[in-house]
């Protein structure tokens, strides 16, 4: 069959790798892709933004599945166009994807559906906003509402930090996206991340993760799109995994479904585990990024089948398979990064790092010029590897980043430390 995956970054690196490898292929285009994706598939100089364009080649191609990717296509309604024109697609529909694309949605679905989260409150009004934080007071949460790139979340240790992030969202800071906010209670936890594919009735639980949200050791520096990851997430025990399955995830497809938006694709859940059981930190419409590349190399099944079977509705009964031992991946990003960064920077020693035993390098910002790699983005390289512990695949990621000549790139030096900290202590 032909596929056609739409995204540029790691998680569709990722993806491609894994549907590439799938016996049912027989082309897939990426668009627009990516220097690392163009190993996999290949990459068409499409505007993903212009359905019509999307459309038009997928007629052009005879493309039987198309797999969006990252979240803004579907929250700009891509899987609703391309069905309306008769084309399958993997990911859901704008009304579905609300779950990620406004905060305020799933914060009134799960009141509605008693999903535990944190206690919040809508506004649309700064002075509003304001006196509940005085009334609240510190630590606390505030929100855009809207989609805005990983930056519209301000946890305020302190008041007057909540009362500057209001004025900001309120004052444009992050255009539309924060004319509505929600404040919500701050969570005390462990933070993972939960997958379960869903056909709009039934829900396949994937594999566990966890990412590295700050951009420096030690979990500090500001918020990224995520600095690494590991997978599985030992917090999330077999008995949290079951409580997020019946407490959140069943609830949500039953509510959409009721709605008349069944919710088909990949639902990712941010879990805190607190001492009162898991609760949602927000919903996303898509695999998360970094955590799709470490899903990836842990998954054994073929891939297609899934995400096929989660479009036509039938994973029911479905199941897939996961290899046992664990992958982490560490993000290389350009310095500066998550603000400001210079791009078309010369990466080196690409092919001596992917010799690491169980080393497979991820593209996310890259580009080719003739046979030479060039950073173009904030992420720009996931270096990922398996072992049979964290701490094995750590050593082994790392052994291959210290192969990598680019001196205008960074990364964290600790990602899995949570874990390699339990295994040490024979937890
Ligand atoms: P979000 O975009 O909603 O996932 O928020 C980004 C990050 O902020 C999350 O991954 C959490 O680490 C943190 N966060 C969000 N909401 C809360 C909360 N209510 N309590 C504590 N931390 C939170
Ligand atoms: N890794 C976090 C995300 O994809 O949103």
């Amino acid at each position: 069959m032909n596929i056609l995956l739409l995204g540029s970054g790691g998680r569709e690196h990722a993806l491609a790798w894994k549907i590439a490898a799938s016996p049912l292929v027989t082309k897939l285009w990426c668009a627009p892709g990516n220097a690392g994706i163009a190993r996999d598939a290949e990459c068409v100089a499409l505007d993903i933004a212009d359905h019509a364009a999307v459309i038009d080649f997928c007629r052009a191609n005879k493309v039987d599945f198309v797999v969006v990717g990252p979240d803004a296509p579907i929250a700009a309604g891509i899987v609703d166009d391309l069905n309306a024109a008769g084309f399958k697609a993997f990911g859901p529909t704008k009304a579905a994807g609300q779950l990620e694309s406004s905060k305020s949605f799933t914060k009134t679905l799960c009141r509605a559906n008693n999903i535990p989260t944190a206690a919040y409150e809508h506004f649309t009004d700064a002075g509003k906003a304001k006196a509940w934080i005085r009334a609240q007071g510190a630590p606390i949460v505030v929100k855009a509402d809207g989609l805005a790139a990983g930056k519209g979340v301000v946890v305020a240790m302190t008041e007057p930090e909540a009362i500057d992030a209001v004025d900001m969202m309120f004052g444009g800071g992050l255009g539309a996206a924060g004319a509505e906010v929600v404040i919500e209670e701050f969570m005390q936890g462990e933070e993972a991340s939960f997958f379960a594919l869903c056909d709009g009735e039934h829900a396949l639980e994937l594999a566990t993760a966890q990412d590295h949200k700050r951009a420096f050791d030690g979990d500090l520096g500001p918020n990224t799109g995520g600095m690494g990851a590991y997978s599985p997430a030992p917090v999330l025990t077999p008995a949290i995994r079951a409580q997020v399955m019946e407490q959140m995830i069943t609830p949500t497809l039953r509510a959409l479904a009721a709605m008349g938006s069944p919710y088909k694709g990949v639902l990712y859940a941010g879990v805190m585990v607190t001492k009162d059981g898991p609760k949602l930190v927000e919903y996303n419409a898509r695999f998360g990024d970094p955590e799709c590349q470490v899903l990836m190399l842990r998954m054994m099944s073929d891939i297609v089948p899934a995400l096929i079977a989660s479009a036509d509705g039938q994973l029911k009964n479905f199941s897939l398979r996961w290899f046992d031992d664990v992958a982490l991946t560490v993000i290389m990003a350009t310095r500066g990064y998550p603000g400001d960064y210079g791009k078309g920077f010369v990466i080196e020693g690409l092919d001596d790092a992917a010799r690491v035993e169980r080393v497979e390098i991820f593209h996310a910002g890259t580009k080719a010029d003739g046979s030479r790699i060039l950073s173009n983005g904030g992420r720009v390289l996931n270096v990922c590897a398996t072992g049979k512990s964290v701490t094995e695949a750590q050593a082994r990621a790392y052994a291959a980043v210290d192969k990598i000549k680019w001196p205008e790139g960074f990364c964290r030096r600790d990602i899995g430390w949570q874990a390699v900290k339990r295994e040490t202590a024979g937890d």
